[in-house]
């Protein structure tokens, strides 16, 4: 069993660009992609780039329909390390948030949480509303984990691809994945022979 794959779902919030680096990350770690898109992040798409679904859907292992209820990812004996849906609109979060499974997106995500595998979810909108809110609020009680794409000032970022290929890279490291794209705070400070640190008290 290929235990290095991974859903991708891309929505229709602001941010299609998230979704193609993911993809073209996981490839570069020869990550087996199982991808769904949305019919509005096909509106996002043609706004935010230049991007066409065939260039897409080339970076993916397998693309599935949005609306293809019988794929593999509707379904949880259909292993996979996990979700990652990348960006995440409050629609797609509120259906994630309530149960309720009317796009493919939706469905694998609901599956990956009654798997109990890792759901990240790139939510993306501002300012919140109250029911924002409390759908991230819902999803993170079970289990899944929000990671809106904000961006780290921190690792003083010269372009927009630096930006997102540190969120990016923040994001694989839910998974254990490591995609050398995050500039990580004081790590290269650590001597190679320094003691453990010490227990700290919980
Ligand atoms: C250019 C554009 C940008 C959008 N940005 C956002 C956004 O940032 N967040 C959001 O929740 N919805 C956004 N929307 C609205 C969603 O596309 C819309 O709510 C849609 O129904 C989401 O459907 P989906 O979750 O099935 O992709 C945007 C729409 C367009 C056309």
């Amino acid at each position: 069993m290929n235990t290095r794959r991974l859903v991708v779902g891309i929505s229709g919030a602001s941010g299609f660009i998230y979704g193609v680096r993911l993809l073209q990350l996981l490839r570069e770690l020869d990550i087996e992609t199982h991808l769904t898109v949305s019919r509005s992040a096909l509106l996002t798409m043609t706004h935010e780039t230049d991007y066409k679904l065939a260039d897409v859907t080339a970076l993916a292992g397998v693309t599935y329909r949005c609306d293809d209820m019988a794929a593999a990812i509707s379904s949880g004996s259909f292993r996979s390390m996990g979700m990652i849906v990348a960006p995440c609109s409050m629609k797609t979060l509120a259906e994630i948030a309530s149960g309720m499974s009317s796009t493919l997106i939706s469905r694998a995500a609901d599956v990956t949480l009654k798997e109990r595998r890792p759901l990240v979810l790139l939510a993306r909108e501002t300012p919140y509303t109250l029911a924002h809110l409390r759908n991230m609020t819902a999803v993170t009680e079970m289990g899944a984990i929000v990671a809106p794409p904000v961006p780290a000032f921190y690792a003083r970022p010269a372009s927009l691809d630096q930006m997102i290929d540190h969120t990016l890279g923040r994001v694989l490291d839910l998974f254990g994945l490591e995609a050398g794209t995050v500039k990580r705070w004081r790590e290269t400070e650590i001597p190679a022979n320094a003691p453990a640190p010490a227990p700290q008290p919980a």
